[in-house]
């Protein structure tokens, strides 16, 4: 009967205890932002036999592929330089979906996780959430979070086509980010 009590008593001192799903809010110490900038380029590559985006799911089989609504899955590689041998350093993954009712108007809301594999931010990486219209020449992306080193970052990315091939839609894009974080 003791030995019962005591096996009971024991499972409830194990047993984790879930008063509530939130804790007391305080005032978190002060932290110094800090800022950097990166620069890189991005290759997207629809053609060949290796593509690094591919259509996933497109709402007219007669349209065209990139007309409204057409969802693409990347990974697309980021190098140091523009030409398609320069050193990777990192890899864009995600999604990007052709958004603009507009025919005349490309326009792309991406979605994807630009990670590094090389460097001071190895391992690290930033979420890039933002609509990228086909103009003007330099456009203005939203960077909203990040992994790593890039732990809660914010900031935003200036990009510019280097190359487009408008018969593949193979596009090499100039980044020039800056991020602030922690
Ligand atoms: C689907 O494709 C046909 C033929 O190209 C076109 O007439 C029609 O407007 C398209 N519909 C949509 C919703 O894109
Ligand atoms: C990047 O980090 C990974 C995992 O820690 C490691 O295996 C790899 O060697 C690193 N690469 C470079 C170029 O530092
Ligand atoms: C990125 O920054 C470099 C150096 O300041 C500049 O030469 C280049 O034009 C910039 N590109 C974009 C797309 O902002
Ligand atoms: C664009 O791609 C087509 C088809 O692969 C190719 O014939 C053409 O030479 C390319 N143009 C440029 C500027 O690379």
């Amino acid at each position: 009967m003791e030995k019962q009590v005591i096996f009971v008593v024991f499972c409830l001192a194990m047993a984790p205890v879930y008063g509530q799903y939130y804790s007391e809010t305080v005032m978190p110490s002060p932290r110094q932002e800090r800022m950097t900038r990166l620069h890189f380029f991005l290759h997207d590559i629809l053609s060949g036999q290796n593509p690094s985006a591919v259509i996933i799911a497109r709402p007219n089989i007669t349209g065209s592929a990139i007309s409204f609504g057409s969802l693409f899955a990347i990974d697309d590689a980021l190098t140091i330089g523009p030409e398609p041998t320069s050193e990777i350093i990192g890899n864009a993954q995600g999604m990007y979906v052709s958004s603009s009712l507009d025919p005349t108007m490309f326009t792309a809301v991406m979605y994807a996780d630009f990670a590094f594999t090389s460097g001071a931010f190895n391992g690290s990486s930033f979420s890039l959430f933002s609509r990228n219209p086909s103009s003007p020449p330099i456009r203005e992306l939203a960077i909203v979070g990040g992994r790593g080193a890039f732990r809660m970052a914010s900031g935003y990315a200036l990009i510019r086509n280097s190359f487009l091939n408008l018969t593949t839609g193979d596009t090499i894009v100039e980044f020039n980010v800056t991020l602030y974080h922690y």
